[in-house]
């Protein structure tokens, strides 16, 4: 074998027929996500809140080229028993789960602090603190009965740097997913699953294209060291990284910021 295919290698044996739920991933970061899984030999199932044209069109894209045909499960993350019955309806599809990818998140919107409503911080919370939780108790059981499981969270660069102007309950919500990402590691180690997360810095996609001015995108990737706004693409490598056994099986507990430097320890 040459030295350039190992890594493909690696990750085929890593991940094939491996059982995979992507949650969040009918576009965006969990659609590049998912494509990699299931171009590696996962079997996969897709998520996203409803079933959208852009979550039926990626599952036909998948399947075309796979070697699994991916499973397609919805619900509304910010309501905890929609999110308990997809994680169930996933696992029952795959018989069993090796692999949870929870992605799923939003900032639902730019809330100033001063005027911060009580429905709107608790919904924010909800789909981005609670879901990770509620998707993690019920994917346990299946998790610790895995060779190989892991959990990969997706927090933000906003965890650490409060975010900009009318995101503090999604940046709180954040910091939430990457503390509780080091304590479900420690609990959980143990029981053989590892959790990790991945922290995307300013990453184009819907989530930038809805809440963010072309203009404050510019500035931010004048501000960024190299200089650009991350791709979808640009944040699968670590999660990869982070749910293989051979190459991070002695991880756990951390989080891998992905941002072209724009924060630095
Ligand atoms: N883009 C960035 O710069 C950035 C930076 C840091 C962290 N993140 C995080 O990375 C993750 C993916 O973000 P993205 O940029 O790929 O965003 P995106 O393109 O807006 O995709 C968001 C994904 O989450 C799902 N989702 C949103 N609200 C949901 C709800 N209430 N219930 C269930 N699913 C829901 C969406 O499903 P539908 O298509 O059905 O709505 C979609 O699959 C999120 O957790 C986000 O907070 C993103």
């Amino acid at each position: 074998m040459s030295a350039s295919a190992w890594p493909a290698d690696l990750l085929m044996r890593d991940f094939r027929d491996r059982k995979v739920l992507i949650t969040g991933s009918s576009r965006g970061i969990g659609a590049a996500v998912a494509r990699a899984f299931a171009d590696l030999g996962a079997r996969i199932v897709l998520h996203g809140r409803a079933e959208t044209p852009a979550l039926r069109d990626l599952a036909a894209s998948i399947a075309a080229s796979a070697m699994h045909q991916p499973a397609v499960v919805t619900g509304d993350f910010a309501d905890s028993n929609a999110t308990r019955r997809a994680v169930e309806q996933a696992i029952a599809q795959l018989g069993g789960l090796d692999i949870l990818i929870n992605n799923a998140g939003t900032m639902m919107g730019r809330h100033p602090a001063a005027g911060l409503a009580e429905a709107t911080l608790d919904e924010i919370i909800s789909l981005n603190a609670k879901s990770v939780v509620t998707a993690a108790q019920q994917a346990f059981p299946a998790l610790r009965d895995s060779p190989v499981a892991a959990i990969v969270n997706t927090t933000s660069i906003s965890a650490r740097s409060g975010g900009s102007a009318g995101s503090l309950a999604y940046s709180g919500a954040k910091a939430f997913v990457s503390t509780a990402t080091r304590s479900l590691a420690t609990e959980w180690a143990g029981d053989g699953i590892r959790v990790n997360a991945v922290s995307p810095g300013t990453i184009d996609t819907d989530f930038h294209q809805r809440y963010s001015s072309p203009e404050k995108l510019a500035a931010t990737a004048a501000r960024i060291p190299q200089k650009r706004l991350g791709r979808a693409e640009d944040c699968v490598g670590a999660y990869l990284f982070l749910a293989s056994p051979s190459l991070a099986g002695y991880i756990t507990g951390q989080v891998i910021e992905v941002n072209g430097g724009a924060l630095m320890p």
